[in-house]
């Protein structure tokens, strides 16, 4: 799939699918929309007036011109009411005119830049969201199942536009697109693997290629590389997986000693069986997207390396298997984290928080700015928010956490603040050890997180994203499964860091 821009009037384009765009007040439209309006004889007119076309959100119309110009046929693509219309409008009629082109078996496709006319919308940022919502919209996991039926994809993305003063803006948005669609593309396809495919070595392996490629340093720990750290906390989860346990770190423009560092994390668990304290068998296979934070920080070096931003960026993703074995970490066993804390196991199904410990506690030697984590860490966020709803954003930072708000408020990935009181430090005290593992039921989401806050000591936040990373619904231009849930929300954040 290729996707570029052109200067031109839409309406002589060689592509075979023409998409334009109406909001719900337009009578005759006017812009692009008004020039293939009078190409046709005033057909799109013609279909507001009888009431065919409402220009409602996600709404297309198929007109077919036969012969009035080059296209096979017109998509016109509601935008909604223009009241409030933002990027997120952008996106939503983006994906809905893509698909419905896909679905026709359109291969070359041409469209105006949404929103960035009557909309108002800044040109560069309404381009990359008209280029994110369609790129995202096409992705397909390309599963291991055999399938007669080859569908089609799109070929070629051309998005036109008259005014040449914004062709450069305009390739500017794409850009970003791409970057932000590559960097959600891999961590999509990370978390839609298999958990026989997607082991903590393939994850390595992938972070090498993509750091090769795009020149970033590249660590990767095997279980002696953390034995000689002291990673405890990391070691005894691993303790029990058959799989080789890796801590991968990845670091951009690690040199420039002049730039600002952040740090991300993500919770790297293949495949969470609960361990000792194993899960219920129903369902359990949705425990292989409980790597999503750390698909989400390899998708973003990527996308940030593509970018070359300029900020010292380090990713850090601690990833094993939590399986129960006869070597299997236990209910009861104390262990000592690589700062010296010791935790009390009370539930080896509380395991993201251990292997968080010690890469958290790993991200102090960059000397971060800002240290943020990604994790699918529990059941009651998402009891709290809902499936799909938002994650839970935690932070010790009120600038840092409105900086991270902000971001997700532009992306619409939503994240919403949740508290980090002292209080809650309460429900980990133990008996024998520093702490422990978890809290229990009651406010299983705060303690979780305040058990984290034990393993910083720098600005940081705690992003919970367990009910986001996976769906069992496609919405929009988020597909069934893997969501790429994060990538898109860090890239805009470091953007604007
Ligand atoms: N990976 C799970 C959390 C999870 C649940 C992610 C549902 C996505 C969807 C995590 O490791 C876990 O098992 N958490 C426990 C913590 C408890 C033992 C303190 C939970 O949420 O029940
Ligand atoms: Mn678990
Ligand atoms: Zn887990």
């Amino acid at each position: 799939m290729k996707i570029h821009v052109e200067q031109g009037s839409i309406q002589a384009s060689s592509a075979d699918t023409i998409i334009v765009n109406l909001f719900s007040d337009v009578t005759t439209p006017g812009g692009a929309t008004g020039t293939i309006d009078q190409a046709l004889g005033g057909a799109i007119s013609d279909l507001i007036a009888g009431g065919d076309l409402k220009g409602k959100v996600g709404e297309v119309a198929v007109l077919y011109p036969q012969g009035a110009i080059d296209a096979r046929r017109v998509l016109v693509v509601g935008l909604g009411e223009r009241d409030g219309f933002d990027l997120e409008g952008v996106r939503l009629a983006a994906s809905a005119a893509i698909k419905r082109a896909r679905a026709l078996n359109a291969s070359y496709v041409a469209t105006i830049v949404h929103g960035a006319g009557i909309g108002g919308l800044d040109v560069q940022s309404a381009a990359q969201a008209t280029a994110e919502g369609s790129l995202l919209s096409l992705y397909r996991y390309d599963a291991q199942k055999h399938n007669d039926d080859e569908q089609q994809e799109i070929e070629t993305i051309t998005i036109v536009e008259y005014d040449q003063s914004k062709i450069a803006d305009i390739e500017q948005g794409i850009g970003t697109a791409e970057a932000v669609h590559a960097g959600v593309t891999l961590a999509r396809n990370l978390v839609n693997m298999p958990p026989n495919v997607a082991t903590p070595s393939r994850m390595a392996a992938e972070a090498k290629a993509f750091a090769k490629q795009l020149d970033l340093d590249v660590t990767i720990g095997g279980r002696n590389w953390a034995r000689r750290r002291k990673m405890g906390a990391f070691l005894a989860v691993a303790k029990g997986a058959g799989e080789k346990p890796k801590f991968i770190v990845l670091e951009h423009n690690r040199d420039q000693e002049e730039l600002d560092t952040i740090v991300l994390v993500g919770k790297g668990i293949t495949f969470d069986t609960g361990g000792i304290s194993i899960k219920p068998s129903a369902n359990m296979g949705l425990m292989k997207s409980d790597m999503g934070g750390a698909a989400a920080v390899l998708g973003t070096m990527k996308a940030i390396a593509m970018l070359d931003l300029p900020l010292h960026v380090v990713g850090i993703t601690p990833c094993t298997e939590n399986m129960p074995d006869a070597f299997a970490y236990r209910p009861a066993d104390v262990i000592t984290a690589s700062n010296g804390k010791t935790i009390e196991i009370i539930s080896t199904d509380a395991e993201g928080r251990m292997i968080l410990a010690d890469a958290l506690v790993y991200a102090r030697r960059f000397e971060p700015a800002a240290v943020i984590d990604l994790a699918t860490l529990t059941g009651a966020c998402v009891v709290a928010m809902g499936a799909g709803m938002a994650a839970g954003l935690f932070s010790n930072d009120d600038r840092l956490r409105d900086q991270l708000f902000a971001a997700g408020k532009a992306t619409r990935e939503r994240i919403w603040p949740l508290p980090l009181w002292d209080d809650y430090r309460k429900a980990i005290d133990s008996d024998v050890a520093d702490m422990k593992n978890s809290g229990g039921r009651m406010g299983g989401v705060a303690t979780s997180a305040i058990f984290l806050k034990e393993f910083t000591d720098y600005n940081w936040a705690h992003l919970d994203i367990a009910g986001m990373a996976f769906s069992d619904k496609e919405k929009n231009y988020l597909p069934r499964g893997a969501t790429g849930f994060g990538v898109r929300l860090l890239v805009e954040f470091l953007r604007r860091w």
